[in-house]
């Protein structure tokens, strides 16, 4: 099931989050559950989600997107237990922020050594527009239908 994540969910996001957090930011933040609830709490000036896929309570995988003047939707964190990789999780959080951006463009970023997130993405039908040398990262758009 997939839902907004609450602010009790937060230990639980927090846990997945430091599995992955030298990939799911540029500064590479590891958080602390204060860090994380005040981000959560206090995202940026644009709208943002924060949804988690849970099984029988547990959250298994967890996105932030980004409501990008409410004209474009960026899938910015995503990421899946590492005990829980290959089940489709990812699949299923892409395809539901898919639903969310109601026909908007949809976007997101990985690092270029990242393959791994890159053949997952190439899979959803993403499709690389744009490479930033400075950061080392792809930036990855949605194309309904394309196959690579
Ligand atoms: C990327 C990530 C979210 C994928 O989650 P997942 O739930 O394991 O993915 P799925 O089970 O939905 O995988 C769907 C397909 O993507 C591809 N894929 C997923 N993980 C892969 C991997 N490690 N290596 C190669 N291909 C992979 C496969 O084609 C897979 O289909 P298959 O299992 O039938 O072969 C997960 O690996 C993760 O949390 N990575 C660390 C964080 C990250 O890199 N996030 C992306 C940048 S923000």
């Amino acid at each position: 099931m997939i839902k907004k994540l609450m602010k009790s969910d937060l230990s639980q996001m927090l846990k997945i989050w430091n599995q992955h957090h030298k990939i799911l930011t540029t500064p590479r933040t590891r958080h602390t559950k204060k860090s994380l609830t005040e981000w959560y709490q206090n995202p940026g000036k644009e709208k943002y989600g924060f949804f988690g896929l849970f099984e029988t309570n547990k959250l298994q995988a967890f996105m932030v997107v980004k409501y990008k003047n409410d004209k474009t939707l960026w899938i910015k964190q995503l990421a899946c237990d590492k005990k829980e990789y290959r089940k489709g999780h990812g699949t299923a959080l892409v395809k539901y922020a898919i639903k969310q951006a109601k026909k908007m463009p949809i976007f997101s970023e990985v690092m270029v050594h990242n393959f791994e997130a890159l053949n997952f993405f190439f899979k959803q039908n993403f499709t690389i527009v744009k490479y930033n040398e400075r950061l080392q990262e792809f930036t990855l758009r949605y194309v309904p239908n394309s196959k690579l």
